[in-house]
């Protein structure tokens, strides 16, 4: 039944556009779109990766793909054919999930596909169309559309479209405002579906949890929760942390003023503001020291210790970490008062100075 309706002609797309308009009425109902923070930049951009990813990016990939698939290797056009649908869509989901993960985690710990990513975290207020907020190049540079284009050629359309309504779904759903899950977590009779779900797909508190600010809002976790569709790649790569509540604040922690061209078009058009990522001046400084910080604490408050070296407000995260592996490290204070935290980033005790900088 399901195998017959795939066979529709571009079944995926109006099934996309349907997810689309469902969680976009949905969220319009409920009153989010007209308390929406975005700009008319944003939705420009929004609108446009959209429009370009399905009718420009995808049709040049699948394009190259099936140009070189027939010149190099084109007995193997519509190989996977003959294969049972459930195991070749299985084999194609898990693999273009698995490719996702890791670009995604890739683009949070590179600088330059930082940059290409980094729209989308630029977000200040979760919604639908917040899926497709990146620039042009990370796109074209994706893995898993690559992957969709080689298992087209290979025969597995069906396998493909399936797993486009299934994650476009999952995807939509967990970027959206909505948060469906919200109410599994409220009732106690529906707590251990969402603790069971949650292991096994992307749900909003998942996701969100991703899009928050800093760590120091304890449903944040911007350096981890990188799964698309799955989150058992994040518990198999010790990233994942689940969440029953959703962040206060979204978007990134340095606010810049970005035109959306150099958002959308990076490294082709720049910033002009010389403390964004995306301008020309940019340059990610070290600014750890031989040695260490005195600095004056709350007893019980939290506070975030920049590992890194590169923040501006040592010895304290500022989220210049962004694009490196490093992650900030979050410790409350003990007693109020005067401490010594370390600034050469090289203390075994972190974030406190251990006298390791008297040795470098
Ligand atoms: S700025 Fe966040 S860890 Fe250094």
């Amino acid at each position: 039944m399901i195998e017959k309706l795939l066979t529709i002609e571009n079944i995926d797309v109006y099934f996309v556009i349907g997810i689309i308009l469902f969680f976009s009425l949905l969220e319009s109902i409920s009153g989010f779109l007209k308390n929406s923070k975005r700009a008319k930049g944003d939705w420009i951009q929004e609108i446009m990766s959209f429009v370009v990813l399905g009718n420009l990016i995808k049709p040049i990939i699948v394009f190259v793909i099936f140009i070189t698939g027939t010149h190099l290797i084109p007995q193997y056009n519509n190989s996977l054919e003959s294969y049972p649908f459930i195991a070749l869509f299985a084999f194609y989901i898990l693999t273009d999930d698995f490719l996702q993960y890791w670009y995604h985690r890739t683009a949070h710990e590179t600088p330059f596909l930082w940059k290409l990513h980094r729209p989308h975290h630029q977000a200040e207020e979760m919604g639908y169309f917040v899926s497709y907020r990146n620039a042009l190049l990370y796109y074209l540079l994706m893995p898993n559309i690559w992957w969709v284009a080689i298992i087209l050629f290979l025969g597995g359309a069906k396998a493909v479209a399936l797993g486009l309504i299934l994650k476009q779904f999952i995807i939509i759903g967990s970027h959206s405002r909505l948060k469906w899950d919200k109410p599994f977590y409220s009732n106690a009779t529906l707590l251990p579906i969402i603790k069971v779900l949650e292991r096994i797909i992307v749900t909003p508190a998942f996701h969100h949890s991703h899009h928050g600010t800093s760590q120091l809002d304890s449903a944040s976790d911007p350096n981890g929760n990188f799964g698309n569709m799955f989150s058992i790649w994040d518990q198999i790569f010790r990233t994942a942390t689940f969440q029953n509540r959703y962040p206060k604040e979204y978007g990134l922690q340095q606010k810049t003023n970005d035109p959306w061209t150099a958002s959308y078009f990076y490294p082709f058009v720049k910033s002009p503001d010389p403390k964004s990522d995306w301008s020309i001046a940019y340059e990610k400084l070290n600014t750890s020291t031989k040695d260490s910080i005195s600095v004056s604490l709350t007893k019980g408050k939290n506070y975030l210790w920049c590992s890194c070296g590169r923040s501006n407000n040592q010895p304290f995260c500022d989220g210049s970490h962004h694009g490196t592996k490093f992650k900030p490290v979050k410790f409350s204070g003990k007693r109020t008062g005067e401490i010594k935290l370390c600034n050469c980033k090289k203390t075994k005790k972190s974030p406190f100075c251990d006298d390791t900088h008297l040795n470098l």
